[in-house]
Formats: C-alpha cells, structure tokens, sequence
C-alpha cells in the first residue's frame, strides 16, 4: 500500500493554499490516490450561531442573506474548480465543506478518514507577514496524529 494513499488538503482558498494544491496534485506520482479535499466554515470567525452543532453544510439556504450564505457560496465554486484540477491527474476527489472550528474540523476528518497525511498551506487569508505559522496550520501541527506537510507561502 502506497504511504500517503488518502491524503486531507485543507484549503481556505487564500494564495498559499492554492501553491499546496499544486503539490497534492503532484503526489499522484508519489502514489497518492485519495484527496479528501476540506474547506471549514469558522463558525466563531464569521460570528454564526456558536450553539450550532457542527457539522455538513448540505445548503447554505439556512444562511440565506448572510455573510455565511455568501461565504458557503464561493467555497462550493472552488472547490468544484479545486476538484476538477485533480481529479484531471487521475486523483480520487471527496470534497467536504463544514462548519466548525478549522483546526478541529481538519484534525478529525484526517482521522475519519484514515488519512496518512495532511498537507495545509503556512498562512492562510490573514497572512500576516511577521507570522512564522498562521494559528489553524500551527494547531493542525499541534494537534494531529499523521504527519503534516506545509507548504511555505511565497516569499
Ligand atoms: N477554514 C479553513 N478550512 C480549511 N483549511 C483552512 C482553513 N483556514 C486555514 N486553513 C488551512 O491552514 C492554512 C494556514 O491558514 P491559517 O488560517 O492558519 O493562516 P492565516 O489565515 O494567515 O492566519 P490566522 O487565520 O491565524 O489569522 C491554510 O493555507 C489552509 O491550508
Ligand atoms: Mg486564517
């Protein structure tokens, strides 16, 4: 069996996420076969509903009108483009968008999912620049029992 056979991508679709797509689209060569492709709603960032139970997001009808509804939106968009571009290398593709806490929520779908890896960018939409790790890449690291690959933001 392949090392990294099933593999999680976290991506918030900021530009350093997008330059680590770019390697697990190269990792079929290395024997990958499996991208379970991840997008989390923070449901403390964007202020929802904290007492909602976290979860999938089967429609963002029940965000209608809300900055959510907007967010869920343009994460189906990229993840279907996202999606497409590996699934062209010959890479199996499960796309999953949720809510909940991002560094939680990637932590136990790579559990879930048997992962043998997780690849995450270094920086994410804040990029703040004297920043050596954003906080989500920096407790996917903490936290998780599979190897991380990070991949550095441009300089
Ligand atoms: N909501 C999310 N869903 C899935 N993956 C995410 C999410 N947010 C961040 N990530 C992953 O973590 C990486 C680092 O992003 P992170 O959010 O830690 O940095 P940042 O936005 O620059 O800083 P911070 O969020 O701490 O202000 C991203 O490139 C992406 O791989
Ligand atoms: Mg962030």
């Amino acid at each position: 069996m392949p090392l990294f056979e099933t593999i999680v991508l976290a991506t918030d679709f900021s530009e350093t996420s997008v330059r680590a797509q770019d390697y697990v689209r190269r990792l079929r060569q290395a024997g990958c076969k499996k991208v379970v492709a991840l997008f989390v709603l923070d449901t403390i960032e964007t202020g929802v509903v904290i007492s909602e139970p976290a979860g999938i997001i089967y429609d963002e009808g029940r965000y209608e009108g809300d900055l959510n509804a907007r967010i869920i939106r343009h994460a189906r968009e990229k993840m279907q483009e996202l999606t497409a571009m590996l699934e062209e290398v010959g890479l199996e593709v499960e796309p999953v968008i949720i809510s909940g806490v991002p560094a939680k929520e990637i932590v136990k779908i790579a559990d879930a999912r048997n992962a043998s890896l997780i690849v995450v960018g270094s920086h994410g939409r804040s990029n703040l620049a004297s920043a050596l790790l954003g906080s989500v890449s920096d407790k996917v690291i903490r936290t998780a029992k599979q190897p991380v690959l990070v991949v550095r933001r441009e300089e």
